[in-house]
């Protein structure tokens, strides 16, 4: 018999002769003659509540069973007489599959999230846990049908690569090389005899391969994990995230922009819509104001301005910061988050960075001072989306890698493109990580992704 999911029996419209359900016991309590158990299979946030009376062959053994146990129950869907459900299963036959001491951690109360992280193995059974991980999956999906709905690509960069895109020095190396015993040249690692023959790395950003193909196909995107060897331990970074990058040829910064809104919108709006039930537990128990803030950010029109602009509001805002603020400066987390949630109270879009604190690909404006630079803000989070337009010039391009410190050589394929039929084109990378976490509420990144790969921190 085919197993049927609890979140669509709880869906049913009638009651069901014939049902099997598999899952993890959450509760049990025994009454005279029966046993009340709450199972839940992970398909959605509800438990069902199954009746097992001392017909059962194996009585005494359900009656033994603890919180954790995993079991495949039998029976029939009929309305439940007890408040609370409007289904639960008549159990004909409990089959046991793997029992739960005692010891099973995740017992009924609450526990921190701090600790839930010490057992990343095991937190995906709870309430909270099951709802960012079913949330995540629908947004991954989401990505795709935005993205497919407009026409674009869906490509396949590499994660191994050889250079870096964001020009940052965060790279993890990879190698072959023997680590105890490294091939020396003038004292340098000699990467002749390592396995690409030169110094290999994570990628940490699929960008600059993107380019290649929206040079070729129009409208394409990459979506997937990237690396970073940033030591910043902070709430909003890790060393592997997932990152979303749309890449359109023939599109300039005003497009751009207005295309990384239009995700941003359409993503909440996704999960308001296919979510819900798992957003409301979001909304009771992690940020009571988490419904209302979407619905404001899937409504209103996101706030463009300059840097220049976003620097002048900091500057009279006569608010003290930990960083201080000048024409030149890269902006915090604190005074993005001051302009989004205090100054103009929504999402914003600050446009048009100073040269000297972007990477090389980006385009410079004709003040040969700023690039066409765009970073997406929103309340909470700050920073969730950074883009640009790309400099499609050949010689401004060679000259700003040059001035940046790269080696142009190494990027000879991407030089070539902008000279055989260049193109304006703009692009931008979505945080994925960042997105859930504005969607569910949650304070820390580590707590939206399976398992969080962070300074110290490479478990499980
Ligand atoms: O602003 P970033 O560095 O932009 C790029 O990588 C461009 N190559 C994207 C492009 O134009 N195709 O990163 C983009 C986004 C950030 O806005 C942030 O949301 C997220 O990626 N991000 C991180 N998320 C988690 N942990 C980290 N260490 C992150 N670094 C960036
Ligand atoms: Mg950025």
């Amino acid at each position: 018999m085919n197993r049927n999911k609890i979140a669509s029996l709880l869906a049913s419209i009638n009651p069901i002769d014939s049902v099997c359900i598999s899952g993890w016991v959450r509760t049990r309590r025994d009454a005279k003659t029966f046993s009340f158990m709450e199972i839940n299979d992970g398909s959605c946030r509800s438990n069902i509540q199954i009746i097992a009376d001392d017909t059962l062959n194996n009585y005494e053994a359900v009656k033994k069973l603890s919180t954790g146990s995993a079991v495949t129950v039998f029976g029939v869907l009929r309305e439940s007489p007890g408040k609370g459900q409007r289904w639960e299963i008549d159990a004909s036959a409990i089959e046991i599959h793997g029992l739960a001491p005692e010891s099973f951690p995740l017992q009924k109360k609450r526990h921190s999230d701090e600790f839930l992280r010490e057992i990343c193995h095991l937190r995906p059974r709870t309430n909270k846990f099951g709802a960012v991980f079913r949330i995540r999956s629908a947004l991954s999906l989401a990505v795709h049908q935005f993205f497919n709905d407009q026409g674009f690509f869906y490509i396949h960069t590499p994660i191994l690569t050889g250079s870096d895109c964001e020009g940052a020095g965060q790279l993890f190396k990879v190698t072959s090389l023997d680590m105890e015993n490294l091939p020396k040249i003038s004292g340098e690692t000699d990467y002749q005899f390592d396995f690409f023959k030169k110094a290999a790395f994570l990628t940490v950003s699929g960008q600059l391969e993107a380019e290649m193909f929206a040079l070729a196909l129009g409208d394409v995107y990459t979506f997937g994990p990237t690396f970073r060897a940033e030591n910043s331990n902070t709430s909003r970074h890790m060393a592997e995230f997932w990152m979303v990058e749309p890449e359109m040829a023939f599109c300039d910064l005003d497009q751009n922009m207005a295309h990384a809104e239009s995700f941003v919108r359409y993503l909440i709006n996704h999960a308001l819509t296919h979510c819900a039930d798992d957003i409301e537990l979001f909304n009771a128990y992690v940020d009571k104001t988490l419904i209302n803030t979407l619905n404001k950010i899937a409504s209103g029109n996101f706030i463009r301005l300059t840097y220049t602009e976003a620097i002048d509001i900091l500057k009279n805002s006569k608010k003290t910061f930990q960083y201080d603020i000048d024409w030149g400066s890269d902006l915090q987390t604190e005074h993005e988050r001051y302009l989004c949630e205090d100054h103009f109270n929504g999402p914003l879009i600050i446009y048009n960075y100073p040269a000297s604190i972007k990477p090389f690909y980006m385009r410079v404006n004709d003040d040969d001072k700023t690039v066409g630079a765009m970073d997406v803000i929103v309340p909470r989070i700050g920073e969730i989306i950074g883009g640009s337009q790309r400099e499609e010039r050949f010689s401004i391009l060679s000259d700003r890698m040059a001035e940046t410190g790269l080696n142009p050589q190494d990027y000879w394929w991407y030089l070539e493109s902008r000279r055989y039929g260049s193109v304006p084109h703009s692009g931008y990378g979505l945080g994925f990580d960042r997105l859930i976490m504005l969607i569910t509420g949650i304070g820390n990144i580590r707590d939206v992704i399976p398992f969080p790969r962070t300074p110290g921190n490479i478990d499980f």
